[in-house]
């Protein structure tokens, strides 16, 4: 399955293909230096994999986590780069999750003002979401993603034969970023969710997801307005991911559980708490609500009093609506029960 982004100043394929990892050179260049960025938890393989069909390619293995999106580890990816002589026509290759992807892509973005960048996501997050759109970044001084570029890669190869190494928390949170694109603009693929095998259905729900996305994009690359849709269900999913007594929950666990007060439909929400039951995401959590809300004013999207969230009345249609803090604040209490 073939997508193409088609943007203002870029145009790029996102080709998704099962064993697609050891076809890359079909699809681009890679006679040349590539540097490719990975880290310690993803499968070697994967990277030799890529390795394999250059001609100079050397593989930069950071830790697996968070920690490594850091301005340190970015510096490291450039130094080597230096070091090893590469120019503009050169290129990195990012394998991995959305962490590698994040970093590499931002790397690429800065040596030598830019060079080409090649996504080769290896997570169900990266795979729906994260490797497409241009996003780039590293955090600082634990603020996520503050420094960071819009740079769009010139290629993105979805192997999804590689999410079977993946642990089963991991495939499963990637997964709610795809119930997320069904809710906002697809009822259809939601509904893969409710009555389809997910296994099966993998490619399509990939490549569904990633639709929804790329129209986004295409419409407001740089997240002037309409773009904000895709931050649905993480106004509230990230306060709840940086409250450290709720610790342990993943991102797309957040994200689940942060779209539930954002859904204005009673029935569809149990309809959300059957597929996030089926999926191994969580259904419910208890919190503090004033403990939340006091994390989520302090969110970059609560500048000015007024917040815009995103909210869902019926499957498949979101709303974008400025709400002042007094309302969120009893979003954010009423919870997700
Ligand atoms: N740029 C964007 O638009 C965007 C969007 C959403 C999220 N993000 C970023 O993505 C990051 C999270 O990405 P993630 O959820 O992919 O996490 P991740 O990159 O940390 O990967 C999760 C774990 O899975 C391991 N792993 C990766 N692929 C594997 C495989 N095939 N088999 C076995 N293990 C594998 C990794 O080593 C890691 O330990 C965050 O930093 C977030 O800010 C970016
Ligand atoms: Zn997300």
């Amino acid at each position: 399955m073939k997508l193409t982004m088609r943007l203002k100043e870029s145009r790029y394929d996102i080709i998704i293909k099962n064993g697609g990892l050891g076809r890359v050179n079909q699809l681009i260049n890679l006679n040349r230096k590539v540097l490719i960025v990975t880290d310690d938890g993803v499968p070697a393989e994967y990277a030799e994999r890529v390795k394999a069909q250059c001609d100079e390619g050397i593989i930069f293995t950071v830790a697996q986590g968070e920690g490594s999106k850091s301005i340190d580890v970015f510096a490291k990816l450039l130094g080597a780069m230096l070091e090893n002589g590469f120019s503009r026509r050169d290129a990195v290759i990012a394998v991995g999750g959305g962490v590698v992807g994040d970093l590499a892509g931002f790397a690429a973005a800065s040596y030598m003002r830019g060079i080409d960048f090649i996504n080769c996501p290896t997570t169900t997050l990266a795979q729906i979401d994260s490797s497409i759109g241009g996003k780039t970044a590293v955090n600082l001084n634990g603020t996520k993603n503050i420094v960071g570029a819009f740079y769009q890669p010139k290629l993105v190869v979805i192997d999804p034969e590689t999410l079977k190494t993946l642990s089963a928390r991991h495939f499963a949170e990637g997964l709610a970023e795809a119930v997320k694109a069904g809710l906002i603009a697809d009822a259809e693929l939601f509904e893969m969710f409710e009555n389809d095998d997910i296994n099966e259905k993998l490619e399509e729900i990939i490549y569904r997801s990633l639709v929804v996305k790329k129209n986004v994009v295409e419409h407001d690359e740089k997240e002037i307005g309409e773009r904000a849709c895709l931050n649905f269900g993480h106004t509230i999913g990230h306060a709840i991911e940086s409250y450290e007594k709720l610790g342990g929950l993943c991102h797309g666990e957040c994200v689940a559980l942060g779209m539930l007060p954002m859904t204005q439909n009673a029935s569809l929400r149990r309809r959300m708490r059957t597929v996030y039951k089926k999926l191994g995401l969580p259904c419910s959590v208890k919190y503090d609500g004033d403990a939340i809300f006091d994390i989520l004013k302090h969110d970059k999207k609560a500048a000015g009093g007024e917040i815009t969230i995103v909210t869902v009345k019926q499957l498949g249609e979101y709303a974008l609506e400025k709400v002042d803090t007094a309302s969120l604040r009893g979003i954010v209490k009423e919870g997700v029960r």
